[in-house]
């Protein structure tokens, strides 16, 4: 069953994010350990109030981090993002590494790093259920933001695929 919904969910284009939070880290040098993982499981669940949902796989070091802080950061990404959608696909001091190498700036609401792209939001956690092998968090959207309209990164046919728009 597993495999069958694996390959018919390949044929289901997507958007791709990255899903960003921190720890507290007495050394660093905002006092937080930032991290941020791809993602393409965002799903827009409530006008309102504002809410989003996002299916995090359990064991996931990110996803400890996320219900510990218990606030986190979204920012969409466009066409050109592909290779920092897989830098951050990888593991946690990859991750860092990369990190460490993006434009990015923490929301005021959350603290966690926002990057460039056509849009960000900034979440609180408001619940999560376990749902087999993940757990669905959702947050409540404490603020939004929008950049001038870019192309999109589109996650296809198990690739990372830059799309165009008309
Ligand atoms: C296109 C793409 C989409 C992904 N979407 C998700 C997702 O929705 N949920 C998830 O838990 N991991 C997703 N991943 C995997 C994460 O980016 C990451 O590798 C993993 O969660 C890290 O686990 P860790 O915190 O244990 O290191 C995706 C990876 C890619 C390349």
């Amino acid at each position: 069953m597993e495999l069958d919904l694996r390959t018919v969910m390949r044929q289901f284009a997507t958007g791709v994010g990255v899903v960003s939070t921190w720890a507290e880290e007495p050394d660093g040098a905002d006092g937080r350990r930032h991290d941020a993982i791809t993602v393409n499981s965002l799903t827009p669940v409530s006008y309102d109030p504002p809410l989003v949902a996002l299916s995090l796989r359990h064991g996931s070091a990110f996803l400890a981090d996320l219900l510990a802080a218990r606030r986190w950061g979204v920012s969409i990404l466009a066409a050109q993002g592909a290779d920092t959608a897989r830098l951050l696909a990888r593991s946690r001091q990859a991750r860092a590494e990369a990190l460490a190498g993006l434009p990015a700036v923490p929301g005021r609401h959350t603290g966690a790093l926002l990057l460039d792209g056509p849009g960000w939001i900034e979440c609180a956690l408001a619940d999560s259920f376990t749902v087999g092998d993940h757990l669905m968090v959702i947050g409540t959207v404490l603020a939004t933001g929008v950049r001038p309209p870019q192309d999109p990164l589109v996650f296809l046919h198990g690739s990372l695929t830059p799309a165009t728009t008309p």
